[in-house]
């Protein structure tokens, strides 16, 4: 699940991305990796025929829920924690060691299915921040500060000088900057342009104060922009900022000395995509899972569980037959901004993105203090309803907890997963999520149990997102709504609008306009 800071600068990282996808894409191709795409993916009517399953039976719910069970839950899980702790940096990020295991491991598990399967690679590269030791100085005293993800590296000391305004204006950074260290209050604008502002005025680093209390990090966004590159850049608590601008406008000089030992890398890195061998390409069914963590833990919960939830339904539902194509998509650059469904979605034709006829999206499903969360097809909770067919999948999944006796509640499609290409291509998408940072309110601690005012994940984004502390119980609830889900779709796509040929917004796919939750944006800078 993406952070909501990343979140905000979506537009700028993904504008870069898709450059960078149209590269890669390229090379591909004369390099002859030759995967069949065609891009259409398969597009042409029946497609796939029934070789591998003609005397399966067809898919059944009761027995494909019944196949997901608690302990190869758990293998799956602590096999993708143990990718992540036989590398120093102890995590799965996008193209490291840890993530590239779980990207072998993904597609051996699913070529062990007797040819059930046709198992594709789908390279793409983007810039990712892996990580920054740093130290600030203050006129000589070692001080307290943040970093920013993609800051620029270096060992840089000048004096401080105030920016005008917000910083948000190239006019804003004054001459005297020059060789000296910006002193840039937050908001109005995103932090990547004060940085790259600063470089362009000269200075050989940036100090950014917060405006609400508290001490300040974030990202910077992935680079190139077209401003400049990033200079040094920390963040420093309201306090702080406010402490220096007043003695400064005192007339008292202060000097600064930044060093910052960032490791921001070009990484090539794939996302796996599997295609049942049976059942009809032009109706498929699509599911997705992110295969990457951030850098500051393993990624177990979020989202180990959506991969190995989607990947033991995957084993399963090789027993069946089906009528509708299933094809899970395991996406590689998630927490760097939906980089490889976004990759995915691009090289699709037209005709390829009309054959899904629904997109279900998983990205943690065992939280701690889990709740019960349906993606708000209909709009109903949040008044940013998916496209048609979205209401129908929503009902589907409260059917499933009804059924299983358990409370639900609704999550906002506001961007920050995956199923983002999918819902801005026009097609009906939905799933389940147990929470990510947001605090548990006193009316979900009824509905669900756990405890209220804590979050419902404590370890999002951390080095705790471990297998000790999944739970167990929400994991299987949710693994088997996945098996239901499969089991409904993969039969008929009866219960949804017809399918009708989505229109690309802009031709090619790229630029496309990106709905951001507001509550992103406003946080993001
Ligand atoms: C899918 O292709 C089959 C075989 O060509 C065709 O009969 C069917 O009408 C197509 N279905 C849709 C929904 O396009
Ligand atoms: C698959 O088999 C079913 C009967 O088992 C048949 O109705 C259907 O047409 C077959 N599909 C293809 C593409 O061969
Ligand atoms: C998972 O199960 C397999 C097969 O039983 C076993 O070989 C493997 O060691 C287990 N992995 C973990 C991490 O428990
Ligand atoms: C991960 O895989 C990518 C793509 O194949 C490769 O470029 C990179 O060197 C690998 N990284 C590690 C740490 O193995
Ligand atoms: C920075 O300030 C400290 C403390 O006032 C001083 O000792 C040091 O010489 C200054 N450094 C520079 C490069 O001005
Ligand atoms: C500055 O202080 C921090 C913790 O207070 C420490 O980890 C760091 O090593 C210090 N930096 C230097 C260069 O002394
Ligand atoms: C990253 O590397 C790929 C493959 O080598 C290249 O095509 C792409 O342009 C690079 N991206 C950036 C931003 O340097
Ligand atoms: C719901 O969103 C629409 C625009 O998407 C807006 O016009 C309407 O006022 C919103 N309703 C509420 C209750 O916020
Ligand atoms: C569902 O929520 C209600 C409160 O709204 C609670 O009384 C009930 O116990 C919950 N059911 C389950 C299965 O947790
Ligand atoms: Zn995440």
């Amino acid at each position: 699940m993406l952070d909501v800071m990343k979140l905000a600068v979506a537009i700028g990282a993904f504008a870069a991305s898709a450059t960078a996808s149209a590269v890669a894409g390229a090379v591909d191709l004369r390099g002859g990796y030759g995967y069949g795409y065609g891009y259409g993916h398969g597009h042409g009517g029946g497609g796939h025929g029934n070789k591998t399953c003609k005397h399966k039976p067809l898919v059944n719910s009761k027995a494909l829920q019944a196949s997901i069970r608690a302990p190869a839950l758990l293998n799956g899980s602590q096999t993708l924690l143990n990718f992540a702790y036989s590398y120093p940096d102890r995590n799965r990020l996008m193209g490291g060691g840890g993530h590239n295991a779980t990207v072998k491991y993904l597609v051996s598990q699913l070529e062990a299915l007797d040819g059930y399967y046709t198992v594709e690679l789908q390279p793409f590269s983007a810039v990712v921040h892996a990580g920054a030791t740093f130290s600030l100085f203050i006129d000589g005293a070692n001080t307290s500060a943040g970093v920013f993800d993609y800051t620029g590296s270096g060992d840089v000391t000048g004096t401080l000088v105030v920016v005008a305004n917000q910083g948000c204006e190239l006019t804003d950074y004054p001459s005297t900057l020059s060789g000296n260290i910006a002193l840039i209050q937050r908001g109005a604008c995103e932090f990547g342009l004060k940085s790259a502002y600063a470089g362009a005025s000269g200075a050989k680093g940036a100090l950014i104060y917060n405006n609400i209390p508290g001490g300040l990090d974030g990202t910077l966004g992935v680079p190139p922009r077209p401003e400049g590159d990033y200079v040094p850049t920390l963040g420093l608590s309201q306090d702080q900022g406010a402490e220096l601008v007043a003695s400064i406008a005192a007339g008292t000089t202060h000097n600064a000395t930044l060093i910052v030992d960032a490791q921001v890398e070009n990484r090539t890195t794939h996302n796996v995509l599997a295609t049942s061998n049976c059942g009809a390409l032009n109706t498929t069914l699509m599911l997705g899972a992110h295969t990457d963590s951030v850098a500051a833990g393993p990624g177990i919960n979020d989202d180990g569980s959506g991969t190995i939830g989607i990947l033991e339904v995957a084993k399963h539902l090789a027993k069946y037959r089906v009528n509708n194509a299933v094809r899970f998509g395991f996406w590689s650059g998630e927490e760097e901004g939906d980089l490889g469904s976004n990759h995915y979605v691009d090289s699709l034709s037209p005709a390829g993105l009309a054959d899904i006829r629904a997109y279900l999206n998983f990205d943690m499903i065992a939280s701690p203090n889990f709740i019960h969360a349906i993606y708000d097809g209909d709009g109903s909770s949040f008044n940013e309803s998916g496209p048609a067919g979205s209401g129908e999948i929503e009902k589907f999944f409260e059917e499933y907890f009804v059924s299983a006796g358990e409370n639900f509640t609704a999550t906002a499609f506001d961007g920050r997963s995956d199923y983002a290409p999918f819902i801005e291509n026009g097609i009906p998408a939905g799933g389940t999520f147990t929470g990510a940072e947001q605090i548990k309110t006193a009316e979900e601690a009824l509905q669900f149990g756990g405890t209220a005012g804590e979050p419902t994940d404590a370890n999002y984004h951390g080095p705790g997102d471990t297998v000790d502390n999944l739970d167990v119980g929400a994991f299987v609830l949710h693994a088997k709504g996945i098996a239901a889900s499969v089991a409904k779709y993969a039969t008929s796509f009866e219960s949804l609008p017809p399918k009708g040929l989505k229109k690309r917004s802009v031709a090619g796919g790229v630029g496309r306009k990106r709905r951001a939750g507001k509550k992103g944006r406003k946080t993001a800078i």
